[in-house]
């Protein structure tokens, strides 16, 4: 029974393999046409969406099937106060395959444990987003030709933007890529990213001057200052401006520079730069609906089952506590606190939902 909860749950051959399949749908529509006839796709998405949620959709009806949506949260039992598990159980009765968005980091995988069909993170608050990544990397992929040999500029808020996540995690796995980190202090990326590049001797650099580091780049990935994840009004109206891409900053750029960004955009990249050929946020865009079709069809081929598989490494039970409030864990009825032992010398854990940092003993 497959999942996508996150992006390392695809080996580096089915990312490839995905990609394949991605651009053969695009060359040979027809052929695609009925082979999810019959079965149904049902959209969870308990936050805002514009592209996910109508890609996601958009991906089951060109492939012959059909979509239950529920698009509002505040129209559905989750506003009774209803737990991701029981959702995913019921939901398990009328549909084939889930894609869910949650305001709460882990409830997807929450919906995985308790569901009998596969489930999709379609983005989980402020952790990951392994289908814009599947987007990024077709993208990549279509432009260079390579998924490796590269160095990519990450900028904005890379410590709430889940997707610079997912596509930092997919992008370690390949040869040869420097990460260039562009945030303000405040929006650095997590310290259990930082430790998977450290612990894989992967170089990065974390700056907070763009211009500086522009003539280096191949890819500038930009991102919304993600204004719901902030505690604080204030931090957020403080931070919001912290980048804007105009077309003068990109004077010392590379003339086969690829500027990305997962959309929307409020204000960090100025509508002057659409014209630019090296904008290529919405072919991006049109690109997760190829690779969604092609996760569909490969969710539903590995079915199986329909019994969870077990959650890898070493498992510790209701020993430590999340004390993370945008945890799942935190609203979810009964749910036991599950950490993963990452460091067994220095007794470091993770949240399995979270990744929330924990001592063992401390
Ligand atoms: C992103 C998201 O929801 O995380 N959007 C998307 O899925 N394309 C990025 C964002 O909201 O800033």
């Amino acid at each position: 029974m497959r999942h996508l909860i996150d992006i390392l749950e695809l080996t580096v051959e089915e990312l490839d393999e995905l990609c394949k399949k991605a651009t053969d749908i695009i060359a040979n529509p027809e052929k695609y046409a009925h082979k999810c006839a019959g079965k149904k796709l049902a959209t969870l998405f308990f936050e805002p969406s514009t592209r996910t949620r109508l890609s996601f959709e958009a991906a089951m009806y060109e492939l012959g099937g059909n979509v239950l949506t529920m698009a509002d949260a505040g129209s559905s039992s989750a506003a009774k106060g209803e737990s991701v598990a029981d959702t995913a159980k019921m939901i398990s009765c009328y549909a084939d395959i889930i894609a869910m968005r949650h305001p709460k980091e882990g409830a997807p995988l929450v919906a995985a444990r308790n569901s009998t069909i596969p489930v999709i993170n379609a983005g989980d608050g402020g952790h990951q987003h392994p289908t814009q990544t599947l987007t990024d990397l077709l993208t990549i992929r279509a432009i260079k030709g390579r998924l490796d040999n590269f160095t990519i500029g990450l900028c904005g808020d890379l410590k709430f933007g889940r997707t610079v996540h997912s596509l930092i995690n997919a992008l370690v796995r390949y040869d040869n890529i420097n990460f260039v980190f562009i945030s303000p202090d405040e929006l650095k990326v997590p310290d259990y990213i930082i430790d998977e590049l450290k612990e894989h001797n992967i170089p990065y650099e974390e700056v907070t001057n763009l211009e500086t580091v522009m003539p280096q780049l191949d890819f500038l990935y930009m991102t919304r200052v993600q204004r719901e994840r902030f505690f604080n009004e204030q931090d957020y109206i403080r931070l919001k401006n912290s980048y804007v891409l105009t077309p003068d900053k990109l004077d010392t750029a590379k003339s086969d520079l690829c500027i990305m960004h997962p959309l929307p955009r409020v204000n960090e990249i100025s509508v002057k730069v659409d014209s630019d050929p090296r904008a290529c946020y919405f072919e991006q865009a049109l690109n997760g609906k190829y690779m969604r079709m092609a996760l569909i069809l490969m969710l539903l081929e590995q079915s199986g089952d329909g019994k969870p598989e077990p959650l890898d490494g070493e498992l510790i039970v209701d020993e430590l506590i999340c004390d993370n409030p945008k945890c799942i864990s935190s609203t979810e009825q009964e749910l036991k606190h599950m950490f993963r032992l990452v460091n067994p010398e220095m007794g470091i854990c993770r949240c399995v939902y979270c990744e929330n940092k924990k001592v063992r003993g401390a």
